[in-house]
């Protein structure tokens, strides 16, 4: 039986091949954050020089990349960018996700939504019927901490504060347990209205177009509208 690391290489592996083709010396990919992230950053070493560089989600990310010799590109400078890779804590079979457990929810989002295409790689843990096992995290301007954290409760969510952490944007995190999420889209547009909220890790209104998950039979490819 392969280890939870060896699927998270498989799948990484399976993004490498999928974007392989899309290279070229003027080509930016987008790239996540978190240990599955990592080993795609670790194989897109192997390509450098193939393409121009990547937009990272955030600066252990960018770091990562610029440690291999690959180009870190400003998103402000970027036009176009075909794919973003990233991983997921929870992906659900409409391709919606919870994300954020590395704490790059905001980042991730905003680099997400300027690419064409949004490649999920995760084992097949990570697969779930319905998301809100994993704590919802959600992105929150410090002074509005407990306001959000109110207005969270009274969705029925057990907000705790992630202690001792701060984003790469100078904010906090509350990780919501406890949330019924129906409606992933709908849930994702109004916390994401709450005052004083960056950003939550419900990723419905832009979803993965493409979710490669490993698991003890291979990669299996997922997608939009393949509801299981
Ligand atoms: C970071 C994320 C990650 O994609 C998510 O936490 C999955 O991480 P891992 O690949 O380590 O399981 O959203 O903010």
């Amino acid at each position: 039986m392969l280890s939870q690391q060896q699927l998270k290489q498989q799948a990484a592996d399976a993004a490498l091949a999928y974007i392989e083709p899309m290279l070229g010396a003027d080509v930016i990919i987008g790239v996540g954050t978190g240990s599955t992230a990592d080993l795609f950053i670790d194989g897109l070493a192997r390509y450098a020089g193939r393409f121009r560089g990547a937009v990272a989600s955030s600066v252990r990310s960018a770091e990562r990349l610029a440690g291999h010799g690959i180009a870190v590109l400003d998103l402000n400078d970027v036009q176009h960018m075909p794919v973003y890779v990233d991983g997921a804590d929870e992906i659900d079979a409409g391709m919606n996700m919870i994300k954020g457990g590395g704490g790059a929810l905001t980042r991730e989002k905003i680099v997400a939504s300027v690419a064409d295409e949004f490649v999920c790689i995760a084992d097949d843990s990570k697969l779930v019927r319905r998301l809100g096992r994993f704590p919802l995290p959600v992105e929150v301007i410090p002074m509005a901490r407990e306001a959000v954290a109110r207005a969270l409760r009274a969705y029925g969510g057990i907000p705790a504060l992630r202690e001792g952490f701060v984003t790469d944007n100078g904010n906090v995190i509350l990780d919501v347990s406890g949330l019924e999420i129906n409606e992933p889209a709908r849930l994702e547009q109004e916390i994401n209205n709450l005052p004083g909220v960056v950003t939550c890790g419900l990723f419905a209104l832009r979803g993965a177009n493409l979710a490669l998950l490993a698991g003890s039979d291979g990669v299996q490819r997922l997608l939009p509208g393949a509801r299981g």
